[in-house]
């Protein structure tokens, strides 16, 4: 099976240029001028063709929460907001500890064959806060452990959970936040836990993931640990780069102008690996009493895009760094490039597109957005996962 793009501009951390791009098998077989080429032909003239995006973080609610989501409409919602690979959440029910619930969810993805669905495994079993024996249980489909949605309290379970990462290659994901001080300073309760499981990693050698990094202090210490050359990575959210100053319910908290500048100097600077949505789904019901979070997946590359490229002028390379390279390296995915080789996993998107975001035609189940009514630049029309679409407008 051949498809053949044609006149379009790519884009792909590498840079900008145009060129043809010819998928066969799933594949990138050829990216150049001139392509002698059969099957199926696209032209996509006036569109930007990028590798799809890949969310280090969202939350599906599947298995135990459906009425707030589910693995089906999680993964339509990642299709349309030009996403083909996601890494999911443990924040279940039952959390998700075991190869038991891993095998539930990603047989499930698999069938839809919508988005690749990459689990996360809590640091603690059952988010006990304690222990960490079940990470020896593994196998190697599971690449990151995550506590996600509590912070582990411990220093010492962390170091424990982080000696097993280290040997079986794991990556620990960090959701930075001393949950005895964040009821009463949640910038306190994210700079202290990010300097604690950050220089346990430095001391430990393990692979340490800083999840929605918001303020400056905390960034501050992921860039002191990358100028020493500790292995930490950090992802920053769509929704900290965009609002300040606001009280919409989410963790780690929307904060000040000054955090969110920080940011947006981090990510042109250099610093930041990856751009991650946390999706949150929650239903009505549970957003009025107070749940923390909000869906993302479908305006995250319009908000960055606005944001960062038309507003700050970063340049689209470094975006899509941001949002395909970064955390395809992060999960170990040949995704991220268009090059031959690659994974025929792309993203076409009409970056002079004006448009509204409106909750109620999104193809998650959550309607929990800030971004309601925003007007917003760059759209994703067509998502191409393995040479398949798997959305198009
Ligand atoms: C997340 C959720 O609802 O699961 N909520 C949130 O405010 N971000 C948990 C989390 O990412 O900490
Ligand atoms: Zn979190
Ligand atoms: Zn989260
Ligand atoms: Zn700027």
């Amino acid at each position: 099976m051949e498809l053949w793009i044609q006149n379009a501009k790519l884009v792909d951390e590498t840079g900008e240029w145009f060129a043809d791009l010819l998928i066969r098998d799933g594949k990138i077989a050829a990216v150049g001028q001139g392509l002698a080429a059969g099957g199926e032909a696209l032209d996509a003239a006036g569109l930007t063709v990028m590798p799809a995006f890949v969310d280090l973080h969202c939350h599906f609610r599947d298995p135990g929460y459906l009425q707030k989501e589910d693995i089906e409409t999680g993964c339509r919602a990642a299709a349309k907001g030009g996403y083909t690979a996601v890494n999911l959440m443990a924040n279940t029910n039952p959390v998700c500890s075991s190869m038991e619930t891993v095998r539930y969810v990603r047989e499930k993805a698999q069938k839809l064959g919508l988005v690749e669905v990459h689990q996360c495994v809590s640091v603690t079993e059952g988010f006990d806060g304690k222990t960490v024996s079940h990470l020896q249980a593994l196998d190697e489909t599971v690449k990151l452990i995550s506590e996600d949605g509590k912070g582990v309290m411990s220093n010492h379970v962390m170091a424990q959970a982080m000696k097993i990462a280290k040997e079986k290659g794991l990556t620990v994901l960090s959701h930075a936040e001393d949950m005895e001080i964040s009821p009463y300073d949640y910038r306190l309760a994210e700079n202290i836990a990010t300097i604690q499981h950050v220089h346990l990693a430095q001391s430990l050698g393990a692979r340490l993931h800083l999840c929605h990094v918001s303020t400056v202090e905390a960034m501050q210490e992921v860039i002191r640990a990358k100028i020493c050359k500790a292995p930490v990575t950090c992802e920053v959210t769509p929704h900290h780069l965009w609002f300040y100053d606001t009280d919409y319910r989410v963790n780690p908290p929307i904060r000040t102008k000054k955090d969110r500048d920080y940011l947006i100097w981090a990510i042109e600077n250099g610093y930041v690996d990856a751009i991650a949505t946390d999706h949150a789904p929650h239903t009505p019901e549970d957003k009025k009493n107070g749940a923390p979070g909000l869906v993302g997946l479908e305006t995250a590359f319009g908000v960055c895009y606005t944001i960062l490229v038309r507003e700050h002028g970063l340049s689209l390379a470094a975006l899509s760094r941001l949002l395909s390279a970064g955390p395809a390296r992060i999960l170990g995915l040949k995704k991220g490039r268009l090059q031959p080789g690659y994974d025929a996993d792309l993203v076409l998107v009409d970056e002079s597109r004006e448009w509204t975001v409106r909750a109620a035609e999104f193809a998650s189940k959550g309607r929990n957005t800030p971004f309601e009514g925003v007007h917003l630049q760059g759209k994703v029309v067509r998502t191409i996962k393995g040479g398949k679409t798997t959305y198009q407008e």
